[in-house]
């Protein structure tokens, strides 16, 4: 993942790139480091942990005409100064940052003649780079050429007053003004400085100076670009009011869909609803939450639309042997739309001359520009690794996108709901009761199958705790085995028709000693040990109604074991990486 940072002009640059890669720091946070370029001399100040660890060391004044800056999401060499960005080719004449990965990097560490101090893939790209001879751009793009693998880098040399960019499957964007260049894995960084910036597409390269850009294409040969209006996009500073962006987050659940229904109703959004309608299935493809989403994104056109779907998890797509049909809408979900393995899949399904639709939280990211047709969620950023609203804006969308395909008018309730949905606050008392038990499992069914999946991933990542999802019905064919009475079996069941089955497989669950909190609209023959009511809405609504308290106890447990459940650890928001 990482993410990369670099400006040259003559304000304060340093700083500049500091903020930048607060802005980028969840893109990873295990280490950051700048290089800093002046009197032809390259100096580094690096640290481990998030950027205000790094930002301690550096003088507040300090100034310095060119800087590139990374932060960090280990993928080769463990968390350490020595593996953090930026590096140094062992001749100390060049320094780079680098968002990616270089798969043959072993193999061409054989072939250079140098003592490498890191374990990065990237010292050895840096070296290739030196290994070179010529002008540094020529450097560059040899060595591009020889790296198999992905890569955003800003490379600089000691004796140029310069910022060498280049990009492939990896993001980066530049932006020049009279005064200053910047290049950044994301062009959130540019606002309030540039009114414009320049996405560069694979295999493009930049060379920055001091008010002045120029593009290039793999051959060296120079391209003229398109700028990107800046002022288009949502950047409103994030502030906060309460201590975590989870929490944030969390909470403005209800405003985040009605912008969104606000959005597909009243303003309508721009797709070619004639068009989709021509498709026979649906293939949904994402990963992690979003791929959740999916699968009640495929319920939705199921129920509404009677077409058939289908799900896959993004890195299984990709290797799978399998048949592509143009009569399907393949549909891409990525809050980031960034995330490596689904834009691999968007570009193989591309590759067979089939249509890509792309449901995505982040306006001109790159799953965006690849598709054919685009359905955007309004969640706002999220910032919180752990996604909440993104969620939910994804399955509110993938709702109204199916009632939007079939014709179903249920505008109406569309409208109640968003009107009344609410975060009530959770019940913390009943968290006291949970933390006990170090084996949970999250059960239900159809729908609320997926709020189980979703609820346990939750717990999972932020307060590390080792539990599963599972569909209620398939306890018995293997998990039932662990169930004892030091188990809690969390149970979601919110559809009518499907409330006697549940009953049963959580009377089987009690049968063996496990304890049970239900989550339900619903009244049920037993008695439960916990329980979360839920308020009642039509089913379909209840993916969104049933997963906040499951947001909410994976926030306060992580926050009750002295985790920040902002940034876990391990992870990064977005997965730009295979
Ligand atoms: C979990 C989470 C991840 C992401 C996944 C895909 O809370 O956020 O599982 O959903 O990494 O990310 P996007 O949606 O950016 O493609």
């Amino acid at each position: 993942m990482c993410g990369i940072c670099a400006s040259i002009g003559k304000e304060n640059e340093v700083q500049d790139v500091v903020l930048g890669l607060k802005k980028l720091e969840y893109r990873g946070y295990d280490s950051s480091g700048i290089a800093l370029l002046g009197d032809e001399k390259i100096s580094c100040v690096k640290s481990v942990g998030q950027i205000k660890n790094l930002e301690k060391k550096i003088d507040k004044n300090l100034c310095c005409p060119v800087v590139i800056g990374h932060t960090r999401w280990a993928t080769h060499g463990v968390v350490s100064e020595e593996n953090a960005h930026p590096h140094i080719s062992q001749d100390g004449q060049f320094a780079m940052v680098h968002n990616g990965i270089i798969e043959n990097f072993e193999k061409l560490k054989t072939q250079l003649d140098v003592c490498l101090y890191s374990q990065t893939d990237t010292e050895v790209f840096v070296n290739l780079i030196a290994s070179k001879t010529g002008e540094t751009l020529f450097r560059l793009l040899q060595a591009a050429k020889e790296v198999v693998g992905s890569f955003a880098v800003a490379l600089i040399h000691k004796n140029e007053n310069k910022i060498f960019v280049a990009k492939r499957q990896s993001p980066l964007a530049v932006a020049v003004s009279k005064t200053k260049s910047m290049a950044a894995s994301d062009i959130s960084v540019f606002a309030g400085k540039f009114d414009f910036c320049y996405i560069l597409d694979d295999n493009q390269f930049a060379v920055m100076e001091d008010g002045k850009v120029d593009f290039f294409d793999e051959n060296g040969k120079k391209i003229q670009k398109n700028p990107v209006f800046i002022g288009d996009f949502d950047f409103f500073e994030e502030t906060l009011q309460e201590k975590y962006f989870m929490q944030k987050e969390i909470k403005e659940q209800p405003v985040a869909l009605r912008k969104e229904f606000f959005k597909y109703f009243s303003e309508c959004p721009n797709l070619d609803f004639e068009a989709l309608k021509k498709c026979k299935s649906l293939h949904f493809v994402a990963c992690g939450t979003a791929y959740h989403s999916c699968l009640l994104g495929a319920q939705f056109v199921q129920q509404f639309c009677k077409k058939p779907c289908s799900v896959s998890i993004a890195s299984e797509f990709r290797y799978a042997r399998q048949t592509f049909s143009k009569k399907c809408l393949y549909v891409f979900v990525s809050q980031s739309g960034e995330t490596a393995d689904t834009i691999a899949c968007a570009k193989l399904v591309k590759e067979k001359g089939c249509k890509v639709m792309c449901v995505t939280n982040v306006p001109y990211c790159t799953l965006e520009q690849m598709s054919d047709f685009v359905f955007p969620t309004f969640a706002g950023k999220e910032i919180a690794v752990a996604s909440t609203k993104a969620y939910t804006c994804q399955v509110f969308a993938l709702l109204c996108f199916a009632l939007l395909l079939s014709g179903v008018d249920k505008k109406e309730s569309l409208k109640n709901f968003v009107k009344e949905f609410e975060v009530l606050p959770f019940q913390e008392k009943l968290l006291k009761e949970i933390c006990k038990f170090k084996k949970v499992f999250f059960i239900g069914r159809q729908q609320d199958y997926v709020t189980a999946l979703e609820g346990s991933l939750k717990l999972k990542e932020i307060a590390y705790l080792n539990c599963i999802g599972i569909a209620a019905g398939e306890l018995k064919h293997g998990t039932l085995a662990l169930i004892d009475n030091q188990t809690l079996v969390i149970a979601i069941s919110t559809q009518e028709r499907l409330k006697e089955k549940m009953e049963s497989n959580i009377l089987e669950v009690k049968a063996r000693g496990g304890k049970v909190l239900l989550l339900s609209n619903l009244q049920h023959n037993f008695t439960p040990e916990f329980r979360i009511d839920l308020p009642d809405f039509e089913e379909c609504f209840m993916p969104i109604v049933s997963i906040v308290p499951l947001q909410q106890l994976a926030f306060f447990y992580s926050l009750a074991l002295g985790f920040n459940p902002d940034k876990p650890r391990n992870l990064a928001k977005a997965v730009t990486v295979e």
